[in-house]
């Protein structure tokens, strides 16, 4: 998925710094206590019976942990982790490939599996069902299906679209988890996890600055952490404290709730072209530029979790809050209906 404003970053710090911070064990994956809870269970009791873990499916907005839990699983279940997405599956064929070459406890994980074409996910049932390929050789006449066996394996998928996933599919896993965007308190115990690993000293109020504008997103809070890191050390003496944070994150043009250029141009566009809708989802898309695939995964989850908007038949709306938000006169029609929930 493209991703902009602050879901985005250089690749190659990206790359750096996400594999040193991503957490390795269960234990050290702050937050989703549900979540990670039922894992638990499923991992102690396939452990005690010595049988691959059951198939699992993690649905959730992008920097959530889903390809972070699929590493935990493997770590936990000591499997090697095979890594591949919807869009790289192109044909059956690459499936075949993938599928031949695990190993008996291996976990196989599909990011994006919403992606997968039609053809190839049916290849895909007997797999996760019997543990057995189904392939088809030759051409014409002489063509002729063969079953192959496969060693027993653990799917992993990861989806941010989990509507998009047909329900032969999503029944296959044994267990469908979604991850939520994480309560500030959580985000703060990542921030300074995060930052001990880094090296870099932060109190915790500082922490906490960071915490509250990480759209409750843990990759974000790590993004933010390394801009208030850059700043502290360019413009204070490296520790990082309220101000400091607060500083840095204005510095980045990150507002007190947390919401990036993007956030704020989609309310922007929505307020000053539409009068504040409804307006559909596509027509918002060309006004800031963004793919509307990015709009609804990874910014309008965020935006209607705050309150900020809503997404209605005929289309989006911004709420009364988002007109005090971006600081702009609510219409009559929104302070009416503020003052009916007041
Ligand atoms: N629960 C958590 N505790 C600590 N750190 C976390 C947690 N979840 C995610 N992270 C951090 O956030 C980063 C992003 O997480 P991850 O790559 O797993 O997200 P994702 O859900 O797979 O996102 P995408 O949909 O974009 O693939 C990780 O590198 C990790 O450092
Ligand atoms: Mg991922």
């Amino acid at each position: 998925m493209r991703e902009d404003g602050l879901l985005a970053g250089s690749a190659l710090e990206e790359d750096q710094t996400e594999a040193s911070l991503r957490p390795k064990r269960m234990e050290d994956f702050v937050g989703q206590d549900p979540l990670k809870d039922r894992l638990g269970i499923m991992i102690e009791a396939a452990k005690s019976r010595s049988e691959t873990l059951d198939h699992v499916l993690l649905s959730g907005p992008p920097g959530l942990g889903k390809t972070t839990m699929a590493v935990i699983l493997a770590n936990e279940m000591e499997g090697q982790l095979r890594l591949t997405s919807g869009p790289a599956l192109e044909r059956p064929g690459d499936l075949a490939g993938e599928l031949t070459n695990l190993s008996e406890g291996d976990v196989f994980f599909i990011d994006e599996v919403h992606r997968l074409p039609r053809q190839v996910e049916e290849v895909l049932y007997s797999a996760m069902e019997d543990f057995k390929l189904d392939i088809m050789v030759g051409k014409g006449p002489s063509a002729r299906s063969i079953r192959l066996d496969l060693p027993s394996f653990t799917l992993i998928g990861a989806t941010t679209r989990l509507g998009k996933i047909s329900s032969p599919l999503r029944d296959r896993f044994g267990e469908v988890g979604r991850l939520d965007y994480y309560p500030p308190e959580d985000l703060g115990l990542i921030v300074v996890r995060s930052a001990s690993i880094l090296g870099v000293q932060i109190d915790e109020a500082g922490a906490a600055i960071i915490a509250s504008r990480s759209r409750g997103t843990p990759r974000i809070a790590n993004r933010l952490l390394r801009r208030v890191r850059d700043f502290s050390t360019v413009r204070s003496d490296g520790l990082i404290t309220a101000e400091t944070a607060r500083d840095g994150l204005l510095a980045f043009e990150v507002d007190e709730a947390g919401l990036d250029e993007v956030d704020r141009a989609i309310l922007e566009a929505v307020i000053d072209k539409f009068g504040g809708g409804p307006v559909g989802l596509s027509t918002v898309a060309i006004a800031v530029g963004e793919e509307p695939e990015t709009i609804e995964d990874a910014y309008e989850p965020f935006l209607i979790q705050k309150g900020l908007l809503q997404r209605t038949p005929r289309g989006r709306v911004v709420t009364a809050a988002a007109y005090e938000h971006m600081q702009r006169i609510p219409p009559a029609r929104l302070n009416h209906q503020q003052t009916l929930l007041d």
